[in-house]
């Protein structure tokens, strides 16, 4: 059995940035506003060493607050006042912030492409006054788009999906100004992902079921080549593997490099 990492796989700069970040914080009431990552087993070391994650900011009232890689909006950071705020939000979703406020300005009514559930498209959303959100062109469908319509993606979405809205708005907006804001990282670790799947009999895709950039790695590699998506080594099947020469694997961007290496080895024991 031959195994094949794919040439771009796991953390991103984003990821690594807001896990450092808290990693570096010393002392008691150490707080994280929403997941810092989309990753169980790193949430569940960070609670380990007391860190705790909060649903809302009037939880608490002192200590030191951070803001996960995803983002929050403005208004949530301002209600943090008197806390020490460490800001982990990822330079590219901040862009994205920024992107969308300034369309709004321009008089455009910003469409985000992405999961309306997402805490990164909540962040961007909460900043305007108005805007829309669709993850498909069936949402589309439903809407009054003949006005002036500024496009941004939630950075870890599909890019030929964002293209295929972007062509279907452009058809029926009075006007269109498009930012491609789907991350580098996210397109890299989707074009290796895909690579890879042509060349393999299976795809083992390692990451957080909550992880949007992981599932969109394995809805690309389930559309090329067999794929199974687990968040540990202990979720492998050894009968996935019988009859299957070359192997491949990849992993989200907020999969630790250990629980990839977790998984090769028990793939290697197979
Ligand atoms: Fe940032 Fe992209 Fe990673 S937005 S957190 S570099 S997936």
């Amino acid at each position: 059995m031959n195994l094949t990492k794919a040439k771009y796989s796991g953390f991103c700069f984003g990821v690594k940035n807001a896990l450092d970040t808290v990693n570096n914080l010393k002392g008691d009431n150490i707080y994280i506003l929403g997941e810092l990552i989309h990753n169980p087993q790193v949430i569940g070391k960070l609670k380990e060493k007391g860190i705790k994650i909060l649903e809302n900011i009037n939880e608490v009232d002192k200590g030191t607050i951070v803001i996960s890689a995803h983002g929050m909006p403005d208004s949530v950071i301002k209600q943090c006042e008197g806390l020490n705020v460490i800001d982990a939000t990822c330079p590219l979703v901040k862009k994205v912030h920024d992107i969308s406020k300034e369309l709004e300005k321009e008089g455009f009514t910003t469409l985000i492409f992405g999961d309306k559930n997402h805490q990164e498209v909540k962040g961007t959303a909460g900043n305007l006054k108005d805007c829309l959100i669709v993850s498909s062109i069936e949402e589309l469908k439903t809407l009054d788009l003949n006005k002036k319509i500024g496009i941004v993606s939630q950075t870890t979405q599909e890019v030929e999906k964002f293209n295929q809205i972007v062509d279907y708005v452009k058809d029926k907006a009075k006007e269109t100004k498009v930012h491609n804001t789907i991350c580098s990282a996210t397109r890299l670790r989707q074009e290796a992902a895909a690579e890879l799947a042509k060349k393999v009999n299976l795809v083992v895709v390692i990451g957080g079921y909550n992880s949007a950039n992981t599932v969109k790695l394995k809805d690309i590699c389930s559309r090329i080549t067999d794929t199974k998506h687990i968040e540990s080594a202990d979720e492998l099947k050894e009968e996935w593997f019988k009859d299957k020469e070359n192997i491949g694997i990849t992993a989200g961007a907020s999969t630790p490099e250990w629980v990839i290496e977790e998984v090769v080895n028990k793939i290697s024991s197979f």
